[in-house]
């Protein structure tokens, strides 16, 4: 972008850079082992120049993504508190009741506020553009401001007395169709009620046909567009390496090629002003928002860069923190409130957006708004940082360890891989911190595939600020973000600590274990070969079982997986497998996990063999439960992971899951 992210004079405009910037600075958060850098050069620059400047940012430590080089000039973008100065004259955009003023997303969430102030503002025609129908014979009989639960059993009823056979997933969906409609509904209604003038179309902003035609449509009627505001957005949250090219591109999309179609065809006219929603996710990057940062940050660069295209338009991308309302879901909103991250009130939002129109000066073209402190770059934990919110999906075909973890039928997620998803959830957070312990796991509702692939939300929270570290909660959620499936807490810490880990009691007296491993991995497990890690077992006793286990790499259990595991959710799960053995030898019955009290982990897994020596240190006969203490060692005897109070509940019926007793059911 000539060396000045585009900004100077003469900068080159280019969108799909600014793009890839907003997308390295998700990758950033994302992956904690590489270093990213954006590095925005001077073409005319010598090659000697430009290589060393390479170099000396591939080498370099800061934790700042984006940077430029002119010459022997280095630079960052830094956000300005610049506060509206009201008594600036007021930009005279002359709107009155002839103008026609256009508004991607305007019949609902953030946006349809951002109208009713605009309205009250400047009386003007507004046409509110959105995909929701509002033709649906739903709304007669239902309130508009009903809540989601009232919307869902009245279509319960509705299914039910129509006697068409209905699915949870078929229920959610019409819902979402009805709280749409009802949604802009309340939009016009409001509208109307003020003597405001609007009208509204059902459209997809990706359907340049579509659009050519209600433009047109609006032409005829009520005169050209004057002003456009392209509030049009999606989400689909995910890790880079979980995103389809599928949702990538529906996230873009709206934002991009939306707002390149309506330019399209708005070509010609006489554009007082632009007004285009942006997000900070796209300035500071943001895990699992790959998608949505690159499209705003092309927002921002578009906002700078065609300027010169609509002489005399003011042009202006709002780059908004998280709203109280919109795409921020209560749950996320009290989340957030939790955090002290100030959400911004849809209201005054609105009035903003309306002072930065009215009295901004024309030379700015980006602004940031958020309500309390936001990340102004950096990993620091002294910055507050917005909780971190992601989808994760896993696929059986991909997972293929999954294949080798079925209680009956189905493949069931591993309590092992869980923590090992809760580390790096955590990690994702505050990659420069060091783990020190996750304790408190718990399975609320363990996940069982009866389809190929399930999307697990995963929610992480900052719950307290250490002197020397942080405190997270991580939870996971099911994809319907109704019920919390795991949760734990994750300490980290700038320093690795010393850790007082208890010595393994020496009272473990074991006797040698007088079964083959094939005949253990028949008689008290169930897990197919890429879980079988357990090599021997060399002791066994009424407290405790020791084993020899082989560690793993991401590749051996799932597809195409690079780089390494945070724990080892095979060692991890060896020792589950463990503990069902002692189970199943001393209580004739194996068990289920349910929970970990504390995991310290004081060097990674690293070598072929693990030592892992188990001591119970509660057994409850008649509640059926057990809780069993844990040490590892490499093969010099050092330690390398304690886990205390691993708790599992065991059954008679639980012997049913083991390969012995599923051959002879077959
Ligand atoms: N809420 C926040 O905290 C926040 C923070 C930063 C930035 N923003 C930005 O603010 C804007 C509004 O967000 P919101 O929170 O109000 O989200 P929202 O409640 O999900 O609303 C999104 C709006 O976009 C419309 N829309 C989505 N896809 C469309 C398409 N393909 N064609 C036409 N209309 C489409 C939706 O209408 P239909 O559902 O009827 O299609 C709805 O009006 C977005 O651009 C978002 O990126 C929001």
């Amino acid at each position: 972008m000539g060396g000045t992210f585009g900004i100077a004079k003469g900068g080159e405009y280019c969108p799909s850079i600014a793009g890839l910037a907003g997308f390295i600075k998700c990758m950033a958060k994302e992956t904690s082992q590489t270093q990213s850098r954006l590095i925005d050069l001077d073409l005319s620059d010598s090659l000697q120049t430009i290589a060393t400047h390479l170099v000396s940012e591939l080498f370099s430590n800061h934790t700042t993504i984006e940077v430029a080089y002119t010459g022997d000039d280095r630079f960052t973008q830094v956000p300005v508190a610049t506060p509206i100065d009201h008594s600036y004259v007021k930009n005279d955009f002359n709107l009155n009741n002839k103008d026609v003023i256009l508004v991607t997303g305007g019949g609902r969430g953030v946006t349809a506020e951002v109208v009713r102030e605009m309205a009250k503002e400047f009386p003007s025609h507004y046409v509110l553009l959105g995909r929701s129908s509002i033709d649906l014979d739903e709304v007669k009989d239902l309130k508009l401001d009903c809540e989601d639960k009232e919307i869902k059993s009245y279509l319960i009823q509705a299914f039910k007395k129509s006697g068409r056979k209905f699915t949870p997933k078929d229920i959610d969906a019409r819902a979402s169709k009805v709280r749409g409609a009802l949604d802009v509904h309340k939009q016009l209604n409001y509208l109307k009620e003020n003597g405001h003038s609007a009208s509204y179309h059902s459209l997809d902003v990706t359907d340049l046909d579509k659009c050519q035609k209600v433009l047109n449509d609006v032409k005829q009627k009520f005169g050209a567009v004057t002003g456009l505001i392209h509030g049009a957005g999606v989400l689909y949250d995910k890790l880079i390496t979980d995103k389809t090219q599928d949702q990538f591109q529906r996230v873009v999309s709206v934002k991009i090629d939306g707002f390149f179609s309506l330019l399209d065809l708005l070509k010609g006219e006489k554009l007082k002003f632009i007004g285009l929603f942006s997000s900070v996710a796209g300035k500071f990057g943001n895990v699992g928002q790959s998608d949505y940062a690159a499209s705003n940050e092309m927002l921002n660069h578009l906002a700078r860069g065609l300027e010169k295209h609509f002489a005399g338009c003011r042009m202006i991308s709002y780059n908004w923190g998280p709203f109280d309302g919109g795409m921020v879901t209560p749950q996320l909103a009290r989340m957030f409130k939790s955090q002290g991250i100030g959400l911004i009130p849809p209201t005054i939002g609105a009035q903003l957006f309306v002072e930065e129109l009215a009295y901004g000066p024309h030379t700015t073209n980006e602004i940031i708004v958020g309500a309390g402190n936001l990340e102004l770059g950096g990993n620091s934990i002294d910055s507050t940082k917005p909780n971190l919110k992601f989808t994760k999906t896993v696929k059986v075909d991909e997972d293929t360890y999954l294949k080798d973890h079925c209680l009956l039928q189905n493949p069931v997620l591993p309590m092992a891989m869980v923590m090992e998803y809760i580390l790096e959830a955590a990690n994702y957070f505050a990659p420069d911190l060091h783990l020190v312990k996750l304790s408190d796991l718990r399975v609320f509702k363990g996940a069982s595939f009866d389809t190929n692939s399930l999307d697990f939300n995963f929610i992480v929270t900052l719950e307290d600020r250490l002197e020397n570290g942080v405190l997270l909660a991580v939870d996971i959620f099911d994809e319907n973000n109704k019920f919390k499936q795991y949760g734990a807490k994750v300490l980290l810490a700038t320093e690795k600590p010393c850790l007082n880990i208890p010595s393994l009691p020496e009272k473990i007296d074991y006797k040698e274990f007088d079964e083959s491993m094939s005949d253990v991995y028949e008689n008290y497990l169930f897990h197919g070969k890429s879980l079988q890690c357990i090599k021997s077992i060399s002791g066994f006793s009424e407290i405790g079982i020791g084993a020899i286990l082989e560690t793993s790499n991401p590749s051996d259990l799932i597809k195409n997986a690079k780089g390494t595991w945070i724990s080892d959710p095979v060692i991890l799960d060896g020792m589950a497998q463990m503990g069902l053995v002692w189970l199943g030898k001393t209580q004739g019955c194996i068990g289920i996990p349910q929970g970990f009290d504390e995991y310290y982990q004081v060097k990674p897994f690293e070598g072929n063999l693990v030592k892992c020596m188990i001591h119970v240190n509660k057994l409850d006969t008649k509640a059926f439960k057990a809780e069993l203490d844990t040490w590892f060692f490499d093969q010099d005897s050092n330690l390398i992971a304690y886990g205390k109070g691993w708790k599992a509940i065991f059954n008679e019926s639980f012997n049913s899951y083991t390969t012995k007793a599923k051959k002879a059911n077959k």
